[in-house]
């Protein structure tokens, strides 16, 4: 078990994760995503399996094997991992956004592929807001006591930018990490800094992201009481 724990110390309870990266269709063979590889979020699941609790993994184009003992859902965009995230929330003690949610979508969904017009320069992409799921489900609170834990890739002023960001999302705790090209994205290791709503700050050493995701889950259970 985790950091010698003595038992599983999350048995009997619910938590929600959502991994990997949404995509934004522009028509049947085309659509807007970003980088992430699910690799956190499926950490995450795991070690929260391990650690004896119920989970619910929401699965936006991760492409990873399907975790053993983890309830799994697939989604493929923003709006169906909102859905998907908010129905597995009503009876979770905890929900982990740790997805890349796409910002924006394109506005118009063209049925059919989009074709090159002779002569012609391209259309520019209208682009829409996408729901702000972690904002949502920390407004909500489906459940009194309910952990809400979101992520924050930062490529800049890494911690003022994580500070406004969790006051922002009205989330328990941050997991901050700087990105940069050849840093987090893909790879098998992590480095971040969880910020707590209530001032605290925990950093985490470059390492694997099991060892992430178990203090992730100190700090979940810490909430927990
Ligand atoms: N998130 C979300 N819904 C969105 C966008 C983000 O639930 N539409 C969640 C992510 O899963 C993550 C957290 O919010 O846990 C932070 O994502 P991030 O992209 O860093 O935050 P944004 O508010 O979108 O800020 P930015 O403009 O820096 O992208
Ligand atoms: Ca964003």
């Amino acid at each position: 078990l985790a950091r010698g724990v003595a038992g599983p110390d999350l048995a009997g309870r619910h938590v929600v994760v959502s991994a990997g990266g949404t995509r934004e269709p522009l028509d049947p063979v085309r659509f807007l995503g970003n980088r992430s590889s699910g690799k956190q979020g499926y950490a995450l699941a795991r070690t929260a399996a391990a650690r004896g609790a119920r989970v619910t993994l929401v699965s936006a184009n991760a492409g990873l094997p399907d975790p053993a003992g983890v309830d799994l859902v697939h989604v493929g965009t923003a709006v169906q991992l909102r859905e998907a995230v908010l129905k597995a929330a009503a009876d979770a003690d905890a929900v982990v956004m740790a997805a890349a949610v796409a910002d924006f979508r394109p506005a118009v969904y063209a049925s059919g592929k989009i074709k090159k017009k002779d002569g012609q320069e391209p259309e520019p992409v209208a682009l829409v807001r996408n729901p702000d799921v972690l904002a949502e489900v920390a407004a909500e609170r489906a459940r009194p006591g309910q952990v809400v834990v979101g992520f924050a890739a930062e490529t800049d002023d890494v911690l003022a930018n994580g500070r406004a960001k969790l006051a922002r999302k009205g989330c328990d705790l941050l997991v901050v990490n700087e990105v940069g090209e050849r840093r987090t994205f893909g790879s098998e290791e992590n480095e971040a800094v969880v910020l707590g709503a209530d001032g605290t700050e925990t950093a985490v050493p470059h390492g694997p992201k099991g060892a992430l995701a178990d203090t992730v889950w100190d700090l979940v259970a810490a909430r927990l009481g």
